[in-house]
């Protein structure tokens, strides 16, 4: 499956499948995710203190796909800087993204330059968690002025490793937080993270599924959304797109792409269909791709722009 080689930022991906940050929570199991053969890994956010998370249940799946409210469980920036050395380390052959979460510029900061020595592929700001409001404040994503300085400053110190900015697709006008992002230095953009909040309720019960009440949503429901977001961040900046957000099945990977992302995160679809979600992935795009003779997949980036 040569055709499916990508470069992302100059960095080579053996396939464009990423596995998004926070489905799988220990640094050591993302393991799981290279073994099934993703083209890079995402790690889960860290944020400055080690947190517990939000009370149980914090995922719930539902027909069109699952909410959850997991409140960034984490070991924090200490223990988890050393785990995610150790796991690059092991790990050469994979593109490594490491994320950060934090609502404070300095704590941002403070963040990246403890990760910048240990020379991941990349590091994603995460500026788009829905499910650590009450506890934090706004996201600082969710205003194109915050998103930008952020960028700006963290730029400053993240020496040669890509800085990606990671969105919430909860906003008036995600294409223009993406533009700020690209003016102020981002050399990529992540989108969307979760969709709403939404809630679910038990009816027998009588009161909502999840321990914290409301959550974000992701899997299948949300691609549409997800193509619109794509479709609009391409048309704004020219730095290349992760785009993730429903995609489970090979038809969807090809309308995010031609929406606009070069690279494609899969999350929810691991817990519907297992990790050999990126098998089925693969073999569908690839024979789609050698069925419309098309060489490579920078040929359908945008596609649906043309
Ligand atoms: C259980 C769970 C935990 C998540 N944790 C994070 C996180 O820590 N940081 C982050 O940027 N996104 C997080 N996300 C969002 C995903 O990375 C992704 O953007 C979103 O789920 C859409 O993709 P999907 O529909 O393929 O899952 C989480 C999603 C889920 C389902």
């Amino acid at each position: 499956m040569d055709n499916l080689n990508v470069k992302y930022c100059n960095v080579n991906f053996n396939n464009p499948f990423i596995l998004p940050s926070g489905i799988i929570t220990e640094i050591p199991e993302h393991r799981r995710a290279i073994e099934a053969g993703v083209g890079g890994v995402t790690l889960k956010s860290l944020t400055f203190e080690k947190r517990e998370g939000n009370p149980l249940p914090r995922v719930w799946k539902y027909d069109c796909g699952m909410i959850n409210s997991v409140g960034l469980r984490n070991a924090g920036i200490e223990d988890g800087s050393r785990e995610i050395g150790e796991f690059l380390k092991s790990n050469k052959n994979t593109p490594v993204i490491v994320s950060l979460f934090a609502t404070k510029v300095k704590e941002f900061l403070y963040l990246v330059e403890k990760i910048v020595p240990l020379s991941p592929q990349f590091i994603e700001l995460n500026l788009s968690c829905p499910n650590v409001d009450d506890e934090f404040g706004k996201p600082l994503g969710m205003e194109k002025g915050a998103a930008g300085k952020i960028v700006k400053q963290v730029k400053k110190i993240s020496e040669k490793i890509p800085v990606l900015a990671k969105l919430s697709p909860n906003v008036n006008d995600i294409a223009d937080i993406a533009k700020n992002c690209e003016d102020s230095g981002a050399d990529g953009i992540v989108a969307i993270n979760t969709v709403g909040p939404g809630m679910i309720i038990d009816i027998e019960k009588r009161k909502p599924v999840l321990g914290a009440k409301k959550g974000g949503v992701s899997g299948p429901g949300i691609l549409p959304v997800t193509v619109r977001c794509i479709y609009e961040i391409y048309e704004a900046v020219k730095i290349p797109i992760i785009g993730m957000g429903g995609i489970s099945k090979w038809q969807d990977v090809v309308e995010v792409v031609m929406a606009g992302a070069t690279l494609v995160g899969v999350g929810t679809a691991t817990y519907l269909k297992g990790m050999k979600v990126y098998d089925e992935l693969k073999n569908g795009l690839s024979s789609f791709m050698a069925k419309k003779n098309i060489k490579g997949l920078a040929e359908l980036v945008g596609a649906a722009h043309f």
